[in-house]
C-alpha cells in the first residue's frame, strides 16, 4: 500500500447508506478498513479471507502467533464461528453484555481459517456496540477481524487521526465516527467449567461480569491459560518515552525532566524539574479510561526523560486502566518510595 487510506466519515446518530455501502464492499472484497468501535479504532479485514487477514498482520507489524479477534453483527453470526454454537453460560454474557466490549474465546467452526487463531483451536468474537462497525458488518455480509489499529505494541487509536498516524500510509480506508466512547478495549473472557476466565481486563468490568457467571482472574490463578493468551505481552500499550509506574507518591525522588502522571484530585508534592500531568479525577475513572491513550500519545509529544505513572489502585474500570499502565511502563512498577527513587535514577542515568 503506497497510496494513503481514503478517509470516510460517518456520523454515527444519522448514518450515511451510501458510505456504510462503500466501505462495507471494500471489507467484503478484501481490503483493509480501519473501523470504529465503541472502545478502541479497529483495523478491519473479511474474517474469512486468509489474504486479507495476512495483510493486517503485516500492516500492524503484529507477530503471526498474535490471534485475532472477530467481530459479528449479533448471535447468529457468532453462531457460524463457534463450534456448537455458544454455550449456556456464554449465551447468557452475549445476553447481557452483547452488543458491547465482550469478547468471548469458544471453540472455533472450520470456517475459521487459522491465521485468525494462530492455528489454534479457540476464535475470540465480540458483537461491537457502535452502530456504525455493525452496519458495516451487516453491509460486508461477513464477519470482520479487528485488532486495535495500531502498530504492535503501540497505543491504541481512539480517533481516526491517531489511525492515520499510526497507519494512514499503509491501509485502504479508513471511517472516521468521532472520539471511542470506552477508551480501552474490550474485556476478553475465556470459560473453564461454567466460570468466566478473565484474560484481558476491559470496558465491561469484572463486577458487572459477576452479576451473571462465576468470573476469575486468569493472571493470578492460571499460567497455562495464560499462556494461551499470546498477545498478552508485559511490553505493550507504549509511549515512545521510558515509563514507570508507582503505587505510591514520589516523596523525595531524583529532580530531572520527568512527567508525573497522576489524577487532578490526588495532586501530591512533586520532587523538582517534575511536571504534573493529571489524566482526570480519580473519582471518575470512567473519563479517565475514555481520554487515557490520547492522554498518552499527548505526553509523548512533551519530550519528557522519563514518565512516572500512579495506578489507579481501584476496582471496576481501574483494573483496566492500570493493566495498560502497567503495560505502558513494561512491568516496572515501585511499590515503595525507596523503589520508586531506585527506577528513577536508573532510568534517568
Ligand atoms: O475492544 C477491542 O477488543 C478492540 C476493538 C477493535 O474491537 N480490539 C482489540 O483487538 O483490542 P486486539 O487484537 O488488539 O486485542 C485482542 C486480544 C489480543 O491480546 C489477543 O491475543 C487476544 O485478544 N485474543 C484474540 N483471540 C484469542 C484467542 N483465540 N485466544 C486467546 N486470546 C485471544
Ligand atoms: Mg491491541
Amino acid at each position: 500500500m503506497s497510496e494513503f487510506a481514503r478517509l470516510v466519515t460517518i456520523d454515527p446518530n444519522s448514518i450515511d447508506d451510501m458510505l456504510v455501502a462503500e466501505a462495507g464492499a471494500a471489507l467484503a472484497a478484501g481490503q483493509l478498513v480501519a473501523i470504529p468501535t465503541e472502545t478502541v479504532y479497529g483495523l478491519g479485514c473479511n474474517a474469512l479471507d486468509p489474504d486479507a487477514i495476512a495483510g493486517v498482520f503485516a500492516a500492524k507489524g503484529r507477530p503471526a502467533s498474535d490471534p485475532l479477534i472477530v467481530h459479528v453483527d449479533g448471535v447468529d453470526m457468532a453462531d457460524t464461528l463457534v463450534d456448537g454454537g455458544l454455550p449456556e453460560v456464554a449465551a447468557r454474557l452475549a445476553d447481557a453484555f452483547w452488543p458491547g466490549p465482550l469478547t468471548m474465546v469458544l471453540p472455533k467452526t472450520a470456517r475459521v481459517p487459522d491465521a485468525i487463531t494462530s492455528g489454534g483451536p479457540t476464535v475470540g468474537v465480540r458483537c461491537p456496540a457502535h452502530p456504525v462497525a455493525r452496519a458495516l458488518i451487516t453491509e460486508a455480509g461477513v464477519p470482520v477481524a479487528a485488532p486495535s489499529a495500531n502498530r504492535f505494541g503501540r497505543i491504541s487509536p481512539t480517533t481516526a487521526e491517531h489511525v492515520v498516524e499510526e497507519l494512514g500510509d499503509r491501509i485502504d480506508v479508513i471511517v472516521d465516527a468521532g472520539p471511542a466512547d470506552h477508551g480501552v478495549e474490550s474485556t476478553v473472557v475465556t470459560f473453564d467449567a461454567g466460570e468466566a476466565v478473565i484474560l484481558r481486563h476491559g470496558a465491561i468490568t469484572a463486577e458487572a461480569l459477576a452479576e451473571h457467571v462465576a468470573v476469575r482472574d486468569v493472571e493470578r490463578t492460571d499460567t497455562e491459560a495464560r499462556a494461551a493468551a499470546p498477545g498478552h505481552d508485559v511490553r505493550h500499550y507504549s509511549p515512545r518515552t521510558p515509563a514507570v509506574a508507582t503505587t505510591v507518591a514520589p516523596g523525595d525522588a531524583p529532580p530531572g525532566n520527568v512527567a508525573y502522571v497522576g489524577y487532578r484530585d490526588r495532586e501530591v508534592p512533586l520532587p523538582q524539574g517534575w511536571r504534573f500531568f493529571p489524566l482526570g479525577d480519580h473519582h471518575d475513572l470512567e473519563t479517565v479510561a475514555r481520554h487515557l491513550y490520547a492522554n498518552l500519545r499527548r505526553l509523548d509529544a512533551t519530550a519528557p526523560d522519563l514518565i512516572v505513572i500512579e495506578l489507579a489502585g481501584a476496582g471496576g474500570i481501574g483494573r483496566a486502566i492500570d493493566d495498560r499502565l502497567g503495560r505502558a511502563a513494561s512491568g516496572a512498577v515501585a511499590t515503595t518510595a525507596d523503589e520508586l527513587a531506585d527506577l528513577v535514577v536508573a532510568r534517568l542515568g
